[in-house]
């Protein structure tokens, strides 16, 4: 599998989840832009079969390379972004929950559908496995609840599985659009959510300015009905060039730190 299949097939997942995506794209199309991705976003747990080791095997079979690791003391997160030889290709960011961190009931539910994955419900040989939904049967309503009290980010993984969790619009490569500000702006004037959590743009003078919506909500499968839960959201990145004239292709943990925090419930 090339990197246009792969992006394409996390493309269509991520848009069965988050029609703000679907409007935002519309709106970038109709003012004559060309999106080019600056990252995608994925979440896991270092548990069994989906430790972020276990699954960077596809991001590096697809010629991806470790570009640096990051830690999140407070959201208990350790994660790499990856970087393809190609620079038209989006960067890749994996975080992973620290499973010392969870609350013993939430590492109870978590061990539970975790240590239930086979190979037919999660095929580590295909990078299939970021599209391919939840490899696990629906957790109830109360186990939500439960780690989401502990974690946001681990009811999100519970619920939805291995997933695109953002897509990053690239503002550098925009012809009509400058400044995260100004992408925000429109954002909202179709009638969507920004994430204001730490200031609307994140990392304002650094070399990494970024900015995100409020996750879509979307009907989702719980072992004891549908319910309506935060999935995913769209983020917004500009890029400035460092002291050696490069722009800069890291990330910045405390900016970042503020932006997981758009898949918190918010209605
Ligand atoms: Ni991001």
């Amino acid at each position: 599998m090339d990197t246009t299949q792969f992006f394409d097939n996390l493309w269509a997942d991520y848009m069965s989840m988050t029609p703000q995506a679907n409007q935002i794209s519309t709106m970038l199309r109709d003012r004559g832009e060309n999106i080019i991705n600056d990252h995608v976003a994925f979440r896991t747990v270092g548990l069994g079969a989906i430790t972020l080791l276990n699954l960077e095997r596809q991001i590096l079979a697809l010629g991806y390379s470790r570009l640096a690791p990051y830690s999140f003391e407070e959201k208990h997160l350790d994660a790499w972004s990856y970087i393809h030889p190609d620079p038209s290709q989006p960067k890749i960011f994996l975080s992973s929950f620290r499973p010392l961190c969870m609350s013993e009931a939430s590492l109870k539910i978590m061990l539970r559908i975790i240590l239930k994955i086979n190979s037919e419900t999660l095929d580590l040989s295909s990078p299939s496995l970021f599209w391919r939904g939840r490899p696990w049967d629906p957790i109830s309503w109360d186990e939500y609840q439960i780690l989401a009290a502990d974690s946001e980010y681990l009811a999100w993984v519970a619920a939805l599985g291995i997933r695109p969790n953002h897509f990053t619009v690239n503002i550098n490569h925009l012809n009509t659009i400058d400044s995260v500000e100004q992408m925000l702006e429109l954002v909202e004037s179709i009638g969507l959510k920004v994430n204001e959590s730490g200031g609307r743009v994140k990392g304002k003078g650094l070399l990494l300015e970024q900015g995100s919506t409020m996750a879509s909500h979307m009907d989702v499968e719980f072992s004891d009905g549908v319910r309506s839960i935060p999935t995913c959201y769209y983020e917004f990145a500009k890029r400035h060039k460092g002291p050696d004239g490069e722009l800069f292709q890291g990330f910045v943990t405390s900016s970042a730190d503020k932006i997981f925090e758009s898949t918190n419930e918010n209605t």
